[in-house]
């Protein structure tokens, strides 16, 4: 296996959302990346979104132009996949959500890239041993999983399937830190891993209280924004215990825990607005009404606020290459 020191060319399999932020972190980050996605429109689309993406960074004071002309240099896309592994020092695949399809990129990253080479996957939630069962080299398939926008986004879970090798999983660790990312170890392969289990436990219970009229989604959300986010930025809920002392937590929950949702299935709320067609910002309506055109203003919004913590927060993602007054 590689040493960390040793990576300097990533193989980024899969052009969209996920991969093209994934493949400009890397270069803004120094390394040089092969994109490769099927089709040459994607990849059209990827160097587009790549390039919008650093114009609101550099609007934000988040990135210097030499440094996006000089990442967008590093990056060079291809529609082969032999081609992107052939030599390659470390993969980070990010094709659509589908075990079948995950397993035969798998399989022809198995054969292509160097047997040396650490593969990483960014799902979701399925399976990563399900994944690495299609290589011969399970032990160096690692769950590298980004959250969205992964351009902006500091954390990166590092996921363990059942025969991943310890080097491997220090290895990714090891890499993240290097791009600026907070690796965050997860060391068991269960479903949702560790954040969508802590997201959706909140989501559960913000759904609930909505349908049952004991807060408006309006009131929700600010509690987040203003408060729980706020105080979770600074420690998180188990030291949050430990500060507020356990005894306090402890009669809390024995008279809460029986109140909260148990539901073990989408709720009623939720399963309606998707069968209603009602799924969102780009649908013009979910938990809120969006006018026609507001879309990009409504993730405009969310970006800009998003910027404007990341620098207040001064975290390592945006030390080297970006704040101003960080030299
Ligand atoms: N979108 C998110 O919020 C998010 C967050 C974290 C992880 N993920 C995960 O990241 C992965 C990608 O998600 P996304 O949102 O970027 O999806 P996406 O649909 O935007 O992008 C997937 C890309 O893969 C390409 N592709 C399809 N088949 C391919 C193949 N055989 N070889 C190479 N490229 C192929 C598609 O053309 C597309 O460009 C998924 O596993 C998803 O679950 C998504």
């Amino acid at each position: 296996m590689l040493e960390v020191g040793e990576i300097r060319q990533i193989a980024v399999i899969g052009a969209g959302v996920m991969g093209s932020g994934i493949a400009q972190t890397f270069a803004q980050a120094g390394y040089a990346v092969r994109l490769q996605s099927r089709r040459q429109e994607t990849l059209r689309a990827a160097r587009d979104r790549i390039a919008r993406n650093q114009a609101a960074m550099i609007q934000a004071g988040l990135l210097s132009e030499a440094a996006a002309r000089e990442s967008l240099a590093r990056i060079h896309t291809t529609t082969n996949l032999e081609k992107a592994a052939h030599g390659c020092h470390f993969v980070s695949e990010s094709v659509p959500e589908d075990l079948g399809l995950k397993r035969q990129v798998f399989a022809a990253l198995d054969q292509h890239a160097p047997t040396e080479v650490v593969l990483s996957t960014d799902t979701s939630g399925l399976s990563i041993s399900a994944i690495a069962s299609a290589t011969t080299r399970p032990e160096m398939v690692v769950g590298f999983h980004w959250m969205n926008p992964p351009h902006l986004m500091p954390p990166v879970e590092v996921i363990r399937g059942e025969r991943t090798a310890d080097r491997a999983i220090d290895l990714v660790c090891g890499l993240a830190g290097r791009i600026g990312r907070v690796p965050i170890r997860v060391e068991k392969d269960v479903p949702g891993f560790l954040w969508n289990r802590l997201q959706l436990a909140l989501i559960r219970e913000a759904i609930h209280v909505v349908e049952q009229g004991i807060a408006s989604p309006e009131a929700v959300d600010l509690s987040i924004t203003t408060g729980l986010g706020l105080r979770w930025a600074a420690v998180g809920p188990l030291r949050l215990m430990d500060l507020g002392g356990l005894a306090t937590f402890h009669s809390i929950a024995a008279y809460l825990y029986r109140d909260l949702s148990k539901a073990d299935e989408p709720q009623q709320t939720l399963a309606a607005k998707v069968t209603a067609g009602e799924t969102g910002v780009r649908a013009g309506r979910g938990f809120y009404h969006y006018p026609a055109g507001s879309a990009d203003a409504a993730v405009g919004a969310r970006d800009a606020r998003l910027f404007e913590l990341l620098k207040l927060l001064r975290l390592p993602a945006f030390q080297d290459t970006a704040l101003p007054d960080a030299h």
